[in-house]
């Protein structure tokens, strides 16, 4: 199970080193100089036409062109033309419908929780997942500082404040040790409250991020939260199927947040589920959904509500996306095991890492570049795959470098820093061939 083991990655000279002593900063404090971090260009893909070899623009997050490998693409040969012909059919188009009840029934069986709620996308669940849980305008809520940006967004949605939690250096999650530090040294307790001593506010929720397929290592998180008194929402939006210490991801916490993007390990085209025991937040969740409907014959709205239902045609491909997804995480998996074979060995070059406890999806593979020994820093690298048709990309600017978040407390900060400059996404997708990988692999050992 853990070919992909932290002593693996550590003796092939893993980049980030861990920060002498815990910092947390208020604001953009400890700026990093920049010639550290080289701005992710936007590649040049070559396309052979009638007239010759012509480049043209391969962004990361672009459609990849015929004859490329694609970052991360869907897989959609199983029921999906035949549920969604159901719906056309039947006239059953819209956010009302059977396979809405199903899909959620679907989801909440295999994640194990009692409750499921579908939404139009992963960011309406996070929104909605803190609304019910309690998070009021002006709390405060951990969020990791290495994560795509939408759970931090999902924060200010409920008007509340994101703080940031660095990244551990062994699997790139949020660090417990961090939050615990947190939370002992910049918070008090006031009448009964948790508050953060700079900025005054309630500190109400942790959201820990389930990165890149991987578990967090959740327990002492949750512990921490019982401790404090507060709620523990998960963002497994990038994780649906993956294991932690034999528990399903999704039922770690007390709401946990799935989603259906293209890019996801299953796909509805856009959407997202809330997952949970608890019924009154459930109950809530669906509500609030819904436009808050209390009387839907006199259209009685009692509270203002949104329109985060999904439709009955992306639950149908959702159903049928369900059906394949062991499939697909074996595939992942096979894929990630293929890349740690052959790019094990190559120095400079870390393949992703695997927890003993944890069963990743590797939904999005990723490997760290160290340019020395490698030669290449991973921006290069990205160009030169890019030159080869190879779409990849980096991770994601680090939250608390986000100028969309310019004035945001961080605790830590150096290893999410560090990770962004050294990662880099290798094409995953589960229709990925044998072929593609070894042109991949090739290339990254400069075979090509
Ligand atoms: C970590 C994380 N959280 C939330 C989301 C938001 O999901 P959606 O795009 O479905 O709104 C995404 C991805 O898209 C994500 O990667």
């Amino acid at each position: 199970m853990n070919a992909y083991g932290p002593r693996a990655a550590r003796s092939r000279g893993f980049a980030p080193t861990p920060p002498k002593r815990e910092s947390c900063s208020a604001g953009n404090q400890n700026i990093v100089s920049k010639k550290a971090y080289l701005a992710p260009s936007n590649g040049y893909v070559k396309i052979m036409k009638d007239t010759g070899w012509a480049s043209i623009p391969f962004e990361p997050d672009a459609l990849a062109p015929i004859g490329t490998i694609p970052l991360s693409v869907p897989e959609i040969r199983g029921n999906e033309w035949k549920y969604v012909k159901e719906c056309l059919d039947s006239n059953w188009v819209s956010s009302a419908g059977p396979f809405v009840d199903r899909f959620e029934r679907m989801v909440a069986d295999y994640v194990g929780t009692e409750h499921a709620v579908a939404t139009v996308n992963g960011t309406a669940a996070l929104h909605l997942a803190l609304l019910v849980a309690g998070v009021k305008p002006d709390d405060e809520v951990l969020v990791p500082a290495l994560t795509f940006i939408a759970p931090a967004n999902a924060v200010r949605y409920a008007g509340a404040w994101p703080v940031f939690i660095d990244a551990e250096p062994a699997y790139w999650q949020m660090d417990a040790e961090k939050v615990l530090n947190f939370l002992e040294h910049r918070c008090l307790w006031a009448n009964g409250e948790l508050r953060n001593q700079h900025t005054g506010r309630r500190v109400r929720a942790i959201l820990p991020v389930h990165i890149l397929g991987h578990p967090c290592d959740i327990d002492p998180i949750v512990e921490l939260a019982r401790r404090f008194n507060l709620v523990v929402i998960e963002d497994a939006t990038e994780s649906l199927g993956a294991i932690y210490k034999e528990r399903m991801v999704g039922h770690l916490g007390d709401v946990a947040c799935f989603s259906f993007n293209g890019n996801k390990v299953i796909t509805t085209g856009g959407g997202g589920m809330i997952v949970t025991d608890n019924e009154a937040w459930a109950e809530r969740a669906r509500y609030l959904s819904t436009q808050a409907k209390d009387n839907p014959v006199e259209y009685i709205h009692n509270e203002i509500g949104y329109n985060y239902r999904l439709t009955n045609i992306q639950a149908a491909l959702g159903c049928a996306q369900m059906e394949s997804l062991d499939r697909f995480i074996e595939k992942k998996r096979s894929i990630a095991a293929q890349y740690h074979e052959s790019l094990g060995s190559v120095p400079g070059i870390t393949p992703m890492p695997e927890a003993s406890w944890a069963r990743s999806i590797f939904w999005m593979y990723t490997v760290l570049v160290n340019e020395s020994p490698y030669g290449n820093n991973s921006r290069a690298l990205m160009q030169r795959l890019a030159d080869h048709s190879i779409q990849t990309r980096p991770l994601w600017q680090p939250l608390h470098r986000s100028p969309a978040y310019a004035h945001a407390e961080v605790c830590g900060g150096e290893i999410a820093d560090a990770l962004n400059h050294s990662a880099l996404s290798l094409p995953c997708s589960v229709g990925l061939t044998d072929v593609d990988i070894r042109t991949v692999t090739e290339v990254i050992k400069f075979i090509y």
